[in-house]
């Protein structure tokens, strides 16, 4: 016999138990946005490579070393599995006009790939909900967003993921800052290690984050971003701000948060919980009004945000908030000629009028066939054996609750099982 395959390292099964969890949880995420006016786009896994060089920028560890890319020979195309969504619903946003009638909010979910190291809470294939808001310039909608979060924290019972924020101004005003900023950090060129040494010409602000205390002295010491900024920036930095405040929502200001995508300018966000070990972001974003035209079309503001469901569904988990999984209301017995036809048509009517059947597949004897019922976690045991068949009846079985067995006729059985369900 040869080996057992396995899944690609960084790329997880999900397993029934932890499933059930994941679908409550998108349950409540897309109730949650859909309530908050955002409607559901969806977007190709694969993409022209060119579209993240363009979108996510070159200098980024995404586009350097993270991305899934290949040629497809066929038709000698660049492709790329997507590490994100904004820059694929940027895209479908351009190329289907959508914007035609005014702005946008849109949401979107699924996989995405990044070869990075695997580690607890990082994946090469990991999962996002993102949200989209396309065309507003805000700074409304880059409250309303972070809001949003936060109410949704609340919905998922979790407690303790705070905001961090900043502001990065607007191009010019980032390209005079980095321009002092080189200045800065070759000036101290000694003391940089050689990650930093390796961004300081391609992509210097990327130096602010870096977790080496010998780096982060330096960058203590760097000049301020916000002393380049200017009018325009400053007020819509102090208009999100305002809301945020009258919101409830609390957050701390980091001046060092410059996230890993280059297409952001001024507000930028994440979520963090100390809960998760090192990879504790469990959302992030920010507004990127020059992405629309960097990719091809028609200026437009936008701002969004993306969360990581591995890490989110790791906190919904340790919370044990979320409604554990429904249980089926009958588990069906069956045995003896004739039986299995019935069982069948009894299961399929109390389906049809919406409650959640399980019917014994498989065949064995009557006891092994009520030990599934049990172990289903069933409320009710329907027993269906030739002596109730001649009767034109179902043995009713409580399983949870003591209540002793007893005999219901199968017409409209459907329309009695509420009361079948209820303690009497
Ligand atoms: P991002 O910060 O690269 O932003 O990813 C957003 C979230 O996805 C992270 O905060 C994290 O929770 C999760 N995530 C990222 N990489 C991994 C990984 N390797 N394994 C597990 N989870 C991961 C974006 O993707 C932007 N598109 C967000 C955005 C939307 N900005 C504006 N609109």
């Amino acid at each position: 016999m040869s080996a057992p395959l396995q899944a690609i390292r960084g790329m997880n099964d999900v397993l029934p138990e932890e499933a059930a969890l994941w679908l409550a949880f998108e349950r409540t995420v897309e109730n949650w946005l859909e309530r908050w006016g955002y409607r559901n786009i969806r977007m190709p896994l694969v993409e022209q490579t060119a579209l993240f060089r363009r979108a996510i920028g070159e200098a980024t560890d995404i586009v350097e070393k993270e991305m899934y890319s290949w040629r497809d020979e066929l038709n000698g195309e660049d492709l790329t599995l997507r590490p994100e969504g904004t820059a694929s619903c940027v895209r479908a946003a351009i190329e289907h006009n959508l914007l035609y009638d005014g702005p946008k909010r849109l949401w979107y979910a699924g996989p995405m790939y990044r070869h990075e190291r695997p580690q607890k809470g990082r994946y090469r294939q990991f999962h996002q909900y993102g949200a989209e808001a396309l065309g507003y310039p805000g700074p409304d909608v880059d409250a309303e967003l972070i809001v949003m979060c936060a109410r949704l924290w609340h919905e998922l019972g979790l407690e303790g993921i705070r905001l961090e924020l900043n502001t990065i101004g607007s191009p010019e005003e980032r390209a005079r800052y980095r321009a002092d900023l080189v200045q800065h950090l070759e000036a101290n060129a000694a003391r940089l290690d050689a990650d930093a040494t390796r961004r300081l010409h391609t992509n210097p602000l990327r130096v602010l984050d870096s977790k080496n205390p010998m780096v982060q002295e330096v960058v203590a010491r760097a000049p301020d971003m916000k002393q380049y900024l200017g009018e325009a920036s400053l007020a819509h930095f102090e208009g999100l701000k305002k809301l945020l405040a009258a919101a409830g929502v609390g957050y701390r200001i980091n001046p060092k948060l410059v996230r890993g995508l280059d297409y952001y300018n001024l507000t930028v966000f994440e979520w963090i919980s100390d809960r998760l070990g090192a990879q504790g972001t469990v959302c992030g974003g920010g507004r990127y009004d020059g992405l629309f035209e960097q990719i091809g079309g028609k200026p437009a503001p936008a701002i969004g945000f993306a969360m990581g469901c591995e890490r989110l569904v790791a906190l919904v988990a340790l919370s044990g908030c979320l409604a554990s999984p429904r249980r089926p209301d009958a588990y069906v017995v069956h045995q003896g000629e004739g039986t299995l036809e019935v069982a069948f048509a009894l299961s399929d009517a109390l389906r049809a009028a919406g409650f959640a059947v399980v019917q014994h597949a498989g065949g064995g004897s009557f006891k092994s066939q009520m030990k599934k019922a049990d172990s289903s976690g069933a409320a009710l045991a329907l027993i269906l054996g030739e002596d109730e068949l001649r009767a034109a009846e179902v043995t009713v079985k409580p399983l949870r609750d003591g209540r002793p067995q007893w005999r219901e006729p199968h017409a409209a059985l459907a329309e009695r099982f509420p009361q079948l369900l209820r303690v009497r």
